[in-house]
């Protein structure tokens, strides 16, 4: 050993031997990492990168969502697949943070009793949703889902749309006036295929407009099978890169 790295250790030989000085110092140090990590989050605009294709959810998506929160389906399903292999080949693409930027709260969770959902998406027909629910074991017989039948004899209670777009408007979702005056009309129209729906394909680009539930009514099903249908399907994975998003 120089006899320069001797007396380096020699001095730090104080800080050894003197609990109260060593406490201290760490806690300094802890500080300083602490400030550098957290404080330029507070002058940066956004710390998510946009990513095109990303839009809030139409209100019959949010309606939707709305029930899937209600009926407790995170308590059993994540929303989130992580870049690991696995994950990745069994539900596809990685999650973005900005496909999560409308979530509030999100819907990531920890559970998997069953299978992550962030990109079922078009995976399966309206009908297999519709029959799943209705019974899961009918399409999947070893399946411990619970029934959700009774979401199809529910009528879909429409009248709080505008203040549920207020409300997601208010934390930073950028609902606008007129989305949030039509609201009440744009559910209308998403589940009708025969309708005009030039407006809300503006608003909503991509929106899937169809009757969802294969009844004539406006049911709590169509809003939950039109909110699953679209998990997922904002971003085109085949032309997106991670560079190409900055
Ligand atoms: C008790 C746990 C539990 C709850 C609560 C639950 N699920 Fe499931 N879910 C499962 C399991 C297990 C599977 C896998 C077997 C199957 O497909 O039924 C599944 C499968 C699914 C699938 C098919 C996914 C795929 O990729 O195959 C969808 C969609 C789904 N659930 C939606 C929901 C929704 C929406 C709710 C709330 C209304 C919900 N689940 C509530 C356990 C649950």
């Amino acid at each position: 050993m120089t006899t320069k790295t001797k007396k380096l250790l020699d001095r730090h030989a104080i800080l050894e031997r003197n609990a109260t000085l060593l406490l201290v110092s760490s806690f300094l140090v802890v500080t300083i990492g602490g400030i550098i990590e957290i404080a330029p989050l507070f002058w940066l605009e956004n710390t998510i990168e946009e990513v095109e294709g990303v839009r809030p959810y139409s209100p019959l998506e949010l309606e939707g969502r709305n029930i899937y929160i209600r009926e407790g389906c995170y308590v059993c399903h994540s929303q989130m697949i992580r870049p690991m292999r696995d994950e990745v080949e069994r539900y596809g693409h990685y999650s973005l943070a900005a496909e999560s930027m409308y979530d509030h709260p999100f819907q990531w969770g920890s559970k998997r009793t069953g299978p992550d959902l962030a990109r079922v998406g078009g995976r399966y027909s309206d009908e297999w949703h519709v029959d799943h629910f209705i019974n899961p074991q009918s399409v999947v017989p070893e399946s411990v889902m619970p029934k959700y039948d009774y979401l199809l004899r529910t009528k879909l209670k429409t009248e709080h749309i505008g203040d549920l777009l207020e409300t997601n408007a208010m934390v930073g979702v950028p609902y606008t006036d007129e989305m949030i005056s039509v609201a009440r009309s744009d559910i209308e129209v998403q589940v009708d295929p025969f309708g005009d729906t030039d407006g809300l394909l503006e608003r909503y680009p991509g929106a899937v407009v169809r009757n969802f539930d294969g009844q004539p009514e406006l049911t709590e099903m169509d809003a939950l099978i039109a909110y699953l249908q679209m998990l997922g399907t904002l971003v085109d994975f085949s032309t997106f890169t991670a560079e190409a998003s900055r």
